[in-house]
């Protein structure tokens, strides 16, 4: 009978073993869904503090159509012609030169987005829609990875709302029948 109780002995080991290995999983397991749920949280709760801080920092520039309108009006396409040089790493500005690591920009004003022939565009800027008005220019040249996520051009954006003028006064230069600027 020796061996009897033995068996039942060991069992019951198994079972005490048993339960103490289900406790530290159910532990360790509990830890980590407590993880996966705090981790992102400092980070999510750290982007959104700086969004708004970009927003604050950015309001008195940011994209008010008639005020855009209005530099405009006075923006200077020859200093614009300087600005643009930041754009010609990736971009031609000239006819027919076709795209480098982004399209052509000759006679981007007022064409369709995303609407280069054979231009690998990314689903983002595919999906956006409209025209390269001097409005739309306005918002995505001050910080197209804000303005439409996803999209492959990574430039980090022109703050100043007078130079962003400047610049698309330049853009419309491209063109054999430049837009009318705004009065
Ligand atoms: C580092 C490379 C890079 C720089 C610098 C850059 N771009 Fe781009 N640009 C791209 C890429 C890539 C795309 C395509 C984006 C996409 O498909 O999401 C693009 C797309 C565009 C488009 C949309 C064109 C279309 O056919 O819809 C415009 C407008 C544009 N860029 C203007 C500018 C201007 C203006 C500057 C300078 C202030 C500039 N880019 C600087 C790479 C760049």
């Amino acid at each position: 009978m020796a061996s009897g109780s033995d068996t039942v002995h060991s069992n019951r080991t198994n079972a005490i073993l048993g339960a103490l290995l289900g406790t530290l999983l159910f532990v360790q397991t509990v830890r980590i869904i407590d993880e996966s749920f705090s981790g992102p949280e400092k980070p999510h709760a750290e982007a959104t503090h700086k969004a708004t801080a970009t927003e604050a920092a950015a309001k008195p520039a940011a994209t008010d159509p008639a005020a855009f309108n209005k530099l405009l009006a006075s923006a200077s396409a020859e200093r614009g012609a300087g600005l643009v040089k930041q754009c010609q790493i990736c971009h031609n500005t000239e006819e027919g030169k076709g795209a480098k690591i982004g399209p052509d920009l000759y006679g981007v004003v007022n064409r369709p987005v995303a609407s280069v022939p054979g231009f690998n565009y990314s689903a983002a800027l595919k999906a956006k829609g409209g025209n390269w008005t001097f409005a739309e220019l306005d918002k995505w040249i001050e910080d197209p990875r804000a303005y439409v996520k996803g999209t492959s051009m990574s430039f980090a954006g022109l703050k100043s709302e007078s130079k962003r003028a400047d610049l698309v006064a330049y853009l419309n230069t491209l063109s054999k029948s430049p837009a009318p600027l705004p009065k």
